[in-house]
């Protein structure tokens, strides 16, 4: 595990962004696993900047996002859908169409993570962008998650549904449950980019670096991954 550490959440953004944008330079028909959350906005912010100046082209590129809540559909505000249209999608020359996220308004969402593991077999992420909870999980895979796991209902731990309420007008509005990628599919990838800062997740930094392999610090398995990148500012790197 390669880690990067800067002196803040925009040097982080830029080198997190630098290697994204070499991927697509070097393979137009990149397929980008894609996160939402906090951390990877500044390096959608750098990557749009480069589309505009530079003309780094997503006409080709496929993109698979980790996760989505339970209940919302696309056009709330809230979801993880629209995150990335506002975010990253709507600023690009991606095509809507290539781009992929579960749809957490399915009627039958065990059916939704059958059509997503599907999904995920025929696409190989070149690259997944992850950020890491304050808890020590990634996509939605919460402590305790089977390192075997595949695409699935999660019910959000209180500690999640308490980091992400600062996102929504008040808590009782947290949707409580969320369709997520599992370990598995995160694992496929052929490489991971973790972006994280701010004090708040040093502990779970330091366990996912140096600490045991464990299902109780689901980002501990990224030990096991033979190409992963984690770009920390300093406060998040605090511990290690
Ligand atoms: C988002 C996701 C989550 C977040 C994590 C950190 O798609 O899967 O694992 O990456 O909760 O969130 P932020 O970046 O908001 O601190």
């Amino acid at each position: 595990m390669k880690v990067i550490i800067t002196e803040n959440y925009q040097e982080m953004s830029e080198k997190a962004s630098k290697i994204l944008i070499d991927v697509v330079k070097n393979n137009p028909n990149a397929i980008l696993g894609l996160a939402t959350g906090s951390s990877p906005i500044g390096t959608y912010q750098n990557m749009i900047k480069d589309h505009k100046e530079n003309g780094t082209s997503y006409k080709a590129v496929r993109t698979v996002n980790l996760d989505e809540y339970v209940g919302l559909t696309a056009d709330h505000d809230q979801s993880y859908a629209y995150f990335m249209r506002t975010n990253l999608f709507d600023s690009i020359d991606i095509d809507l169409q290539n781009t992929n996220l579960p749809c957490g308004s399915a009627s039958d969402l065990q059916k939704e993570c059958d059509r997503y593991n599907a999904l995920l077999e025929n696409m190989q992420q070149d690259v997944q962008v992850l950020g890491l909870g304050s808890n020590g999980h990634i996509g939605f895979n919460e402590p305790g998650t089977p390192f075997s796991s595949v695409t699935h209902l999660v019910d959000l731990t209180e500690n999640t549904i308490k980091d992400n309420s600062r996102l929504f007008s008040s808590i009782d509005e947290v949707p409580r449950q969320a369709l997520s990628m599992g370990i598995k599919n995160i694992m496929q990838a052929k490489s991971i980019i973790m972006v994280v800062s701010g004090k708040n997740k040093a502990q779970a930094v330091k366990g996912m670096v140096q600490g045991e392999i464990t299902p109780d610090l689901p980002a501990s398995v990224l030990q096991l991954h033979p190409n992963v990148t984690v770009v920390c500012d300093k406060d998040a790197a605090s511990l290690l």
